[in-house]
């Protein structure tokens, strides 16, 4: 099986993906490692636990990073609530984190499994930036990272930047800049997979406690789109990175050079991305630019539906 990190701040769409990638045979889930984002670093952590008790699942998690590396914290309770997985009941977690910081993990993990190991980071990319500048041996280790965050065109949290970017543009540049394969999922992507009633209610369907689970968070995260953005449901963003290593075929991408603005203003945090190949510069990440939603969605009721 292919050896994942899972790196988030659940967050909604953090949970579905964890819930995805632990269910699957194909992947071997080495960690979950959390970080602030959503909500502060002591919620999501605990919101990992929770995810992992509901999954009745024995991987470690390991608390990571709770500020960014030079801006000043962002945090989206408007999206996710007071806890960062509003809606369900939240079962109360019976363990609790390893002692081991994240950020070691992470660069212990890469160095034991060498080429092995890909990161799928779902939040703002303080663990994995950290990790690169502390143990910058570990870049040629890494077999790829597979990110959720950035946009080919606008941001969801300011006109210009995607919320992950935003939250921690330095990290994000560390990671552009850094050499490792990379996957971008962007807004330009999850914006093509909104899960409407029609796709909650399959979840519902299956008549299991997890995928009850899964519809409650997906209505409550409903909420915010429906409000912001006039749409019928919430865009999945997150669960893209588990589900494009699990079904490639599901989704197109394209080479582009990706510039991160660091620069303090309006823009900052943009995934500033060469469509057109103008700028000349070699390609450092694999853009996601299409989505067959209903083939992602009916993989994640499928691997739901495995609980
Ligand atoms: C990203 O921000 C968070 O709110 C979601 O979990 C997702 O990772 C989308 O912009
Ligand atoms: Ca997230």
């Amino acid at each position: 099986p292919l050896q994942v990190i899972l790196d988030g701040d659940p967050g909604h769409d953090d949970a579905v993906n964890i819930l995805l990638a632990l269910a699957s045979p194909e992947l071997r889930v080495l960690g979950v490692t959390t970080v602030f984002g959503n909500v502060g670093l002591d919620r999501t952590t605990r919101n990992a636990l929770v995810v992992r008790e509901l999954a009745r699942s024995n991987v470690p998690v390991y608390r990571g990073v709770g500020r960014p590396l030079v801006v000043p914290p962002i945090s989206a309770e408007l999206v996710h609530g007071e806890s960062g997985l509003d809606g369900p009941h939240l079962p109360t977690p019976s363990r609790g984190t390893e002692d081991e910081h994240a950020v070691h993990f992470l660069i212990r993990a890469v160095r034991e499994h060498p080429g092995e190991v890909t990161l799928v980071p779902t939040g703002p990319l303080t663990n994995v930036a950290l990790a690169l500048r502390l143990a910058p041996d570990i870049a040629p280790l890494i077999r790829r990272i597979v990110w959720m965050g950035g946009s080919t065109d606008t941001g969801n949290w300011t006109p210009a930047a995607e919320f992950n970017a935003l939250a921690d543009p330095h990290a994000a540049h560390i990671v552009f800049t850094s050499g490792v394969p990379l996957t971008m999922i962007g807004l330009n992507a999850s914006h093509q997979a909104i899960a409407h009633p029609a796709r909650v209610a399959a979840f519902r369907g299956l008549g299991t406690e997890v995928g009850e689970f899964v519809a409650v968070l997906l209505e409550f995260f409903a909420e915010h789109h429906r409000e912001r953005y006039g749409w019928e449901g919430g865009a999945l963003h997150d669960p893209l990175t588990v589900a494009w290593l699990l079904r490639p075929e599901l989704f197109g991408t394209r080479p582009m050079h990706v510039e991160v603005d660091l620069t303090e203003g309006p823009s900052q945090g943009r995934t500033v991305a060469d469509v057109w190949g103008v700028t000349g510069k070699a390609p450092n990440a694999e853009v996601m630019t299409e989505v067959d939603a209903d083939g992602f969605f009916a993989l994640l009721v499928e691997q739901v539906g495995k609980y």
